[in-house]
Formats: C-alpha cells, sequence, structure tokens
C-alpha cells in the first residue's frame, strides 16, 4: 500500500518540475533557483525509486534515461514531412505570389511570415496527452525514432493538460542557441574533446546520438510551426499557433500576418537586419498561406508544397589566400591545425584565421598552402573554410603534409586508430601544461581573472609556476612579481587577489578546473552531488562511480584512471594544503548547522517507528547531512529501523556505526 500523502507528494512535484521547467525554457522567466529545482528532481527520483509504482513514461526524471539505446527504430510519417522551395531574391518571391494568385484565383488571401530556424526538423506524436514519439525527417516518408533524446529538451511537454485535443502531430524545429553552442564548444575544448564545426549539424549529431546522458548535458531548443489533429478543426495557421501556445509548445514571437507580398518584403527586411541581435540561428524567412483550406487548394508539387516558400538569405561567404597552416596543442595533446589568411573583411568583422578542425578534413577538401579558399561565417564560433578555389591553384603547389613531430616539443606525434586527431603523447609537453593552467583558471573554473595565456607564459618561464597547484605560492614570490616588466604592481595585487579569492569557489568547480578527461561542467556538478568529496569521489570503484545516474562508462574510467595517478595526487594534496573546497557544501536551514550531521553519510534501513524514511531524509539534509543508497566505507552512519535486513550486516561487517532511533534523536539533539 502507498500511503496517499506520497500519492499526492508525487504528484505535486512532478508538476511543479514541470511548471518551473516551462516557466524557464519556454517562457524565459524562471521563479525558483537551481537549488530548490535540483533537490525536487531528486527527491522525486527517490520516491519512484521507492515506489515503481508511481514512475510514469512523462515524469520529468524519465527525461534522462540510464541506458543508452542501441539502434534507433524506423517512423513512418503519418503525413509527408515536405521541405520548401527557395528563393533567393524579392523577384523569386513576387512569382511565388502570382502562382498562389492565379490558382486561388478571386480569394483575398493571406500570409504568415515566420522565421526559418536553422535547426533539425521533427515530428513529436502525442496520444492519450503524453509524448509518445519524437521522430526526424529523414527522407520525408520515414524518419528515426528519436524520442529518448528528445524528452531531453525541457521546453518539450512530456505530456499536456487539454480537454479538448489528446492525439495530435506537433511538428517544429530542434536547434541550439548561439550561446550554448559556444558554451559547449568550450565544454568539448576543456574536455579535451573535438570542437564542433556549426550548431545546425551539431543538433543533427545530437539527436543521433546513443547515450541520452551525453545530449542532457547540452541544452537543445524547440520551436514547434505545425499542429495536426483529427480532434479539433484548424482553420488557419495562427490559429494552430495559438492553440500550440495554450498547450504551453514554444512557439517564435517573430511571426506575423502579412496581407500581400509587399508586407512579406518589408518583415523580410526587417527580419535580415534583425539576423544578427537573434539568440539563435535563422537562414531566412518562411511564407505560408494563412488559411488552411487554401492550402489544401494549393497542393504540393514534387515534396514541397505550393502554399509556401523560403526566403533565403544570402550566405555570409568570402574568398581569401590560405598564407599557412599552422597546428595548435591542446591541454591533452590534441592537435588542430589552423588557417592563417589574408585578413578579409567578412559580416561585420575581419577573419584572418579559420579553423581547420582536423587533418582528415585538409585531405578531404585537399587544401593546400598557397590556396585561394572560400570562407564561411555562419553559425560558426570560428569561421571556416569551405572549399578550395581549384582555378586559382599555382601549378607548383604540393599536397599538404602532416607533420610527425609535435610543434611544441618536437614529441614524435601518435594518432589512437578509432580517433581522426593526432596527439602528442608528451605530459610535459610545454603547450600541454599551459593549457592545463588555462583550463584550471578559466572562467567558468576556479575563474582567476587576470592570469592570462600571456601571464601563465612568463610565469612558466621564469619558473614560478610548474603547474596549476603552484598557482596558490605566487603570494610568496610577490616582491619579485611586482618587478617583472609589463606589468604594474596594480595588476600583480590583483591576480594575487583573485588567486585567494579562488579558494572559495565550490568544490564542482574545483573538481572541473582539475582537467579530469570527459568531465565537463554538468558532470563535475553530478559527480559533486552525489559523492560530497574528493575523497569519496577518489575511493569509489568505477563500477560505483558508474552506478550514478547519468555517469557512463567512459567518464567512470576517466575518473578512476586520474585518482590512480600519482602526480595527480599530489597536485590535489597540494591544493587541499592551500585550502580549496574538495567538499561539497550542503545548503542548510538557518541556524541548523550541526557537526555531528555536516557532510557525514547516512544509509537508512528498516522501519522506523517515529519517521516516515522521508521525514529522516529530510532532517538529516537539513542538517547538512546526505543520505546514500547502499553501504561502504565511506559511510558514517547506517539508521536502523525494525526489520532492518541486509545493509545492517554490510554495516556490521566493514564496522559502520549502527544508531537506532533514540541515538539518532539525540545526534539531532531532539
Ligand atoms: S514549415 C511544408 N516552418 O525548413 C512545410 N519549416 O525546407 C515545411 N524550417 O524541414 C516546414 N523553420 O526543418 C517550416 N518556420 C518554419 C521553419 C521550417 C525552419 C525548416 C524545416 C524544414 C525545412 C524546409
Amino acid at each position: 500500500m502507498i500511503p496517499s500523502e506520497t500519492i499526492k507528494k508525487v504528484q505535486t512535484l512532478k508538476d511543479k518540475i514541470t511548471e518551473a521547467d516551462y516557466k524557464y525554457y519556454t517562457l524565459a522567466s524562471p521563479d525558483i533557483d537551481d537549488y530548490k529545482y535540483d533537490m525536487m528532481l531528486k527527491e522525486l527520483g527517490e520516491l519512484e525509486k521507492k515506489y515503481p509504482e508511481l514512475l510514469t513514461e512523462d515524469s520529468p526524471t524519465q527525461r534522462v534515461s540510464g541506458e543508452p539505446t542501441k539502434t534507433f527504430k524506423t517512423v513512418q510519417h503519418k503525413i509527408p514531412m515536405l521541405s520548401l522551395s527557395n528563393s533567393y531574391n524579392f523577384d523569386e518571391l513576387i512569382e511565388f505570389d502570382k502562382r498562389v494568385k492565379n490558382i486561388l484565383e478571386n480569394r483575398k488571401y493571406e500570409y504568415v511570415c515566420e522565421l526559418k530556424f536553422d535547426g533539425i526538423a521533427i515530428s513529436l506524436i502525442y496520444k492519450d496527452s503524453k509524448l509518445i514519439t519524437a521522430a526526424t525527417r529523414g527522407d520525408g516518408l520515414k524518419g528515426d525514432d528519436v524520442t529518448q533524446n528528445i524528452k531531453t529538451v525541457r521546453s518539450i511537454p512530456l505530456s499536456v493538460k487539454t480537454s479538448t485535443i489528446n492525439n495530435f502531430e506537433v511538428r517544429g524545429e530542434i536547434f541550439f542557441k548561439k550561446d550554448e553552442f559556444i558554451r559547449i564548444n568550450e565544454e568539448q575544448e576543456l574536455k579535451g574533446e573535438k570542437i564542433f564545426a556549426n550548431a545546425r549539424n551539431t543538433a543533427a549529431g545530437s539527436l543521433k546520438l546513443k547515450d541520452s546522458r551525453i545530449v542532457a548535458g547540452r541544452t537543445l531548443n524547440f520551436f514547434s510551426y505545425f499542429l495536426y489533429s483529427d480532434d479539433v478543426v484548424l482553420k488557419s495557421q495562427l490559429e494552430s499557433f495559438r492553440l500550440l501556445e495554450e498547450l504551453k509548445f514554444p512557439v517564435n514571437k517573430h511571426y506575423k500576418k502579412a496581407g500581400n507580398i509587399e508586407e512579406v518584403k518589408i518583415f523580410c527586411d526587417k527580419i535580415e537586419i534583425l539576423r544578427d541581435e537573434l539568440p539563435y540561428e535563422i537562414d531566412g524567412v518562411v511564407i505560408k498561406v494563412n488559411s488552411v483550406q487554401e492550402q489544401e487548394m494549393l497542393g504540393s508539387v514534387s515534396r514541397s508544397p505550393r502554399w509556401a516558400v523560403a526566403y533565403k538569405f544570402k550566405a555570409k561567404e568570402a574568398e581569401t589566400k590560405l598564407k599557412n597552416i599552422f597546428c595548435q596543442v591542446g591541454r591533452i595533446g590534441t592537435i588542430t591545425p589552423v588557417a592563417d589568411l589574408q585578413p578579409v573583411f567578412l559580416a561585420g568583422s575581419t577573419i584572418s584565421r579559420a579553423t581547420l578542425h582536423n587533418f582528415d578534413e585538409i585531405e578531404r577538401k585537399d587544401i593546400r598552402i598557397g590556396d585561394y579558399v572560400k570562407i564561411e561565417k555562419g553559425g560558426d564560433v570560428i569561421p571556416k573554410v569551405l572549399s578550395v578555389i581549384k582555378e586559382r591553384r599555382s601549378r607548383d603547389s604540393k599536397p599538404y603534409k602532416i607533420p610527425d613531430k609535435c610543434p611544441v616539443c618536437s614529441t614524435k606525434l601518435e594518432k589512437p586508430e578509432e580517433e581522426v586527431y593526432y596527439y602528442c603523447p608528451n605530459y610535459n609537453c610545454p603547450a600541454q601544461i599551459q593549457g592545463r593552467i588555462e583550463h584550471f583558471v578559466h572562467r567558468n573554473a576556479m575563474e582567476i581573472e587576470g592570469l592570462g595565456e600571456s601571464i601563465i607564459d612568463i610565469f612558466l618561464e621564469k619558473g614560478y609556476i610548474k603547474n596549476y597547484a603552484d598557482i596558490y605560492d605566487l603570494k610568496d614570490h610577490k616582491d619579485e612579481l611586482k618587478t617583472l616588466e609589463r606589468f604594474g604592481e596594480k595588476s600583480i595585487e590583483n591576480i594575487l587577489n583573485a588567486i585567494e579569492e579562488s579558494k572559495n569557489k565550490p568544490f564542482d568547480k574545483v573538481l572541473f578546473a582539475l582537467g579530469i578527461r570527459h568531465i565537463g561542467e554538468r558532470t563535475a556538478k553530478i559527480l559533486s552531488t552525489n559523492f560530497g568529496s574528493i575523497d569519496n569521489i577518489s575511493g569509489a570503484s568505477e563500477e560505483e562511480i558508474q552506478s550514478v545516474h547519468e555517469i557512463g562508462p567512459k567518464i567512470a574510467q576517466s575518473v578512476a584512471k586520474f585518482f590512480k595517478d600519482k602526480k595527480n595526487a599530489e597536485l590535489i594534496s597540494k591544493l587541499k594544503k592551500a585550502g580549496l573546497k574538495f567538499e561539497a557544501e550542503k545548503k542548510k536551514s538557518a541556524g541548523k548547522i550541526n557537526d555531528k550531521i555536516n557532510n557525514k553519510t547516512f544509509v537508512l534501513t528498516g522501519t522506523l517507528e517515529k519517521y516516515k524514511r522521508d521525514d529522516a531524509q529530510r532532517i538529516i539534509e537539513e542538517f547538512g547531512g546526505r543520505v546514500s543508497s547502499s553501504v561502504s566505507k565511506k559511510t558514517d552512519y547506517v539508521l536502523a529501523g525494525a526489520e532492518a535486513g541486509s545493509k545492517l550486516d554490510k554495516a556490521n561487517e566493514l564496522g559502520v556505526k549502527v544508531l537506532d532511533e533514540k541515538e539518532f534523536e539525540s545526534l539531532i539533539e531532539l
């Protein structure tokens, strides 16, 4: 029997989390803080674990699955997913309008203008008000079932509350916002993983990842633009938008009714100016005939509707000379080729560098030093080299030769067979040392402002620092530092202050700063929440790490490997001495800090007389403790009630302190 309050509690938590998601991701006006949100999600997860009968498919905990998908099933689209015919100038739009006018004869038709999002089309099928399938466009007739990954998109409702419409299909676009794409790439770089070329392809790639935990670490976004249902008669595109909004789907606010093609042009011109200011990429405007009846009269030809057209903005491209190709060495030794270009002005800035990603790419595009190349600045962080203008190639040009030595330390490069990257295997390569330090001080990590690339370089060269832990000794060289050329006394003072201040950074930031491969900010936070301290993490086995929700084998392996390395243990011990935080802080209710409980790990077992398990857990957490589900050496207390089973045996076996209810009460000073 499940207590009725628990049933209610679970429903309330689900509703509150869903509402918080809607406010945050769709309305962009959050009203609760992250901590509260995380705690609600955690509580819901625990209740569902305890009462699996209460777990439903549309629970917010189900947005991330613990298990990777093996294959993507094929989904047949009920209505084909058409594509749009393109127009590139106003004359072509007038041609489109003429065709519409011809077919609709004397009718007075209207258009709706929308943004053309540069993302991936997706179809969402809702049955009995619940999201059951999400599929990509594929060939337009059948696509891939990517439901598990789509569930991670928090602006997509897992279920809708409505009485009017239960079975329906929503279509729209999945994409990354510009800042999220930059963040992902920064994180990729910080994690020592490959940099993505553009937002659209990354969104497509993310949807096809087998592990939804990775997808959940990237905030995908969604705008809906179509609604089909047999339950209601929708007369127009504008009516669809209204209903979509009512159902709490995200609808982009930049849509506009246009009475004629002139008004369409005004909208297109306005949007082209607005384009760079938008927080997401668009590549044009979509113009649709508003009335559904008229859409049906117009029909479609060869996979494109006659009632809609895309007005595409011009691509931002330029031609320039590739002067040279040089190689950068990342913090884990990754070699990235970079194009050194004859400076050229493109879409608002002068470009003199472009990424070449990797050597495969150079070979595939046959890019040679001295070539004239087409470069593009699109949804990309860094401009990229699109192609070579072969007609302008000089006769004596030679194919690019991949270097065999590290450009910094001359160690012979290595290439793991299954990867596209070449690596410098030398841990002591100056570029890697510098890279690790830059990562450590990065604003997303320890945030030591003022300690930039060039200063780090000088400190390394002068021998003040050899690794990131040495940063905390810099204060002992204060007088010497102040005599350094090029730096004022004030700037040294500021750096030293920033270093001291960084000691207040929470544990998850410290964990991220350590530069463990594959550990991004989000993973660091998950590890910090679940283990509570560096000792708990370093003491955990690979299996224990992997048993944490959202942590996969690659991460677990990398964490375990990092802590096994003596060099890293030394760095950590030095950082500990410096006073950095290696334990997660628990948010406590004011005045309730209790040292006997603060930062201690409890395991609850058996039936308590006075307290429900949830209450006991809440009390422990309020006093700053943690409740874990299994007993290990790291457990501080096992609180055992009646009929305690194997957990009590394990506690006795490991010599973990066992408390009964009375002893627990004396601990909390009740
Ligand atoms: S309507 C038949 N509306 O453009 C109607 N599509 O070339 C087709 N797209 O696959 C879809 N923004 O991925 C529509 N506001 C918008 C759109 C949009 C972007 C994409 C979509 C589609 C492609 C068509």
